[in-house]
């Protein structure tokens, strides 16, 4: 009599079967009335009298164990067949869950500051929503300066403003901080302007560095740096005298083409250069107005525009497309 052959055949063909049909002849054959349980019960009286207990014992917990197998069988067959019934296929691979990624402007405005931040410059960041003091006044603007004007500013009320340049966080920071200072400042800034290349919002990133003997030639430097580290080693630039209120002397900041490398192209308008960025020294006054002695330490500055570096870098020819927000264009990046 062998029991353990009868389990293990018996919860083989249990758990193999397909369908209910299968199940109920697995049933019939193995724990029916005439099944081979059954029979094997019916012959203990033929065992050795001392073995008879211990089969007995036997064969009781294994017809347990195969009813129990039995129900199981049962509601996977049912559950599947459940699952059919109402256009489940359980079978199919899984729908993959789309993974969002990260806006290409976030993605360049990272790269930017990674490579200051390579070269040791803090992060800041201050209030988009912010005072004519810190957007204006502090830097030096004249209370009748046309970027105050409607036409570029966004005004929330009297002395409120969006900030229309990533600048205020010059003031913000030397406000609280003793020289020597070295911070970009990321963020988004607001001017009323829509066109193929504005849009009301975009992003800046502001540079300051000041300090003991800092020298135009020291801003030169860390632009060249940062233009060759984001567009490569033999990509030029160029400064043009320019004018801000709060940098003196200051300059525009050209680099060389990086779509016609400086043949001339639509892009470039056909002057081989394309402006990327305003800068100069801190101007006195702006000194003045956060409390530093402009007798003991200079400083440089620069402002560039994050959606135009980023336009260059993947060939975008319309600023609007950064944010109508459509999947097809974002999920290229
Ligand atoms: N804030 C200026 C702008 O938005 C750029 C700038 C920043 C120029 C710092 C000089 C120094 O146009």
């Amino acid at each position: 009599m062998d029991i353990d052959k009868l389990k293990s055949d018996a919860s083989g063909q249990i758990g193999a079967a397909k369908d209910l049909d299968e199940l109920n002849q697995a049933a019939v054959k193995w724990l029916g009335r005439k099944g081979a349980l059954s029979e094997f019960m019916r012959r203990i009286p033929e065992l050795e009298p001392d073995l008879r207990r211990e089969a007995g014992q036997k064969l009781n917990a294994l017809k347990k164990e195969l009813e129990a197998l039995l129900e199981e069988a049962r509601e996977r067959i049912s559950g599947s067949a459940q699952a059919r019934d109402e256009g489940l296929d359980i079978s199919l691979p899984g729908r993959p869950v789309a993974a969002g990624s990260i806006h290409p402007i976030n993605q360049v405005m990272e790269e930017i500051c990674d490579i200051f931040v390579q070269m040791g410059f803090d992060v800041v960041e201050g209030p988009e929503v912010e005072l004519d003091w810190y957007n204006f006044e502090a830097l030096n603007f004249p209370p009748d300066h046309p970027a105050r004007d409607m036409q570029d500013t966004f005004f929330i009320s009297g002395d409120v403003v969006l900030r229309t340049h990533t600048s205020s966080l010059q003031i913000r920071t030397m406000e609280n901080t003793p020289p020597p200072v070295k911070v970009i400042a990321p963020g988004k800034v607001y001017r009323c302007d829509s066109d193929v290349t504005h849009t009301p919002m975009f992003h800046q990133v502001e540079g300051l560095l000041v300090g003991d003997g800092i020298s135009f030639a020291d801003l030169k430097g860390a632009l060249t740096l940062f233009v060759q580290k984001m567009y490569g080693p033999n990509t030029p630039i160029r400064l043009r005298p320019s004018f801000f209120p709060f940098t003196e002397p200051s300059a525009e900041v050209d680099i060389g083409c990086v779509i016609c490398r400086g043949s001339g192209c639509r892009v470039c308008s056909g002057t081989g250069w394309l402006e990327v960025l305003g800068s100069g020294m801190v101007h006195p006054n702006v000194f003045k107005n956060v409390g530093y002695d402009s007798s003991l330490i200079t400083g440089f500055a620069f402002g560039l525009g994050v959606e135009r570096i980023a336009m260059l870098k993947y060939g975008v020819d319309d600023l609007r497309r950064f944010f109508e927000n459509d999947l097809r264009f974002l999920s290229q990046f």
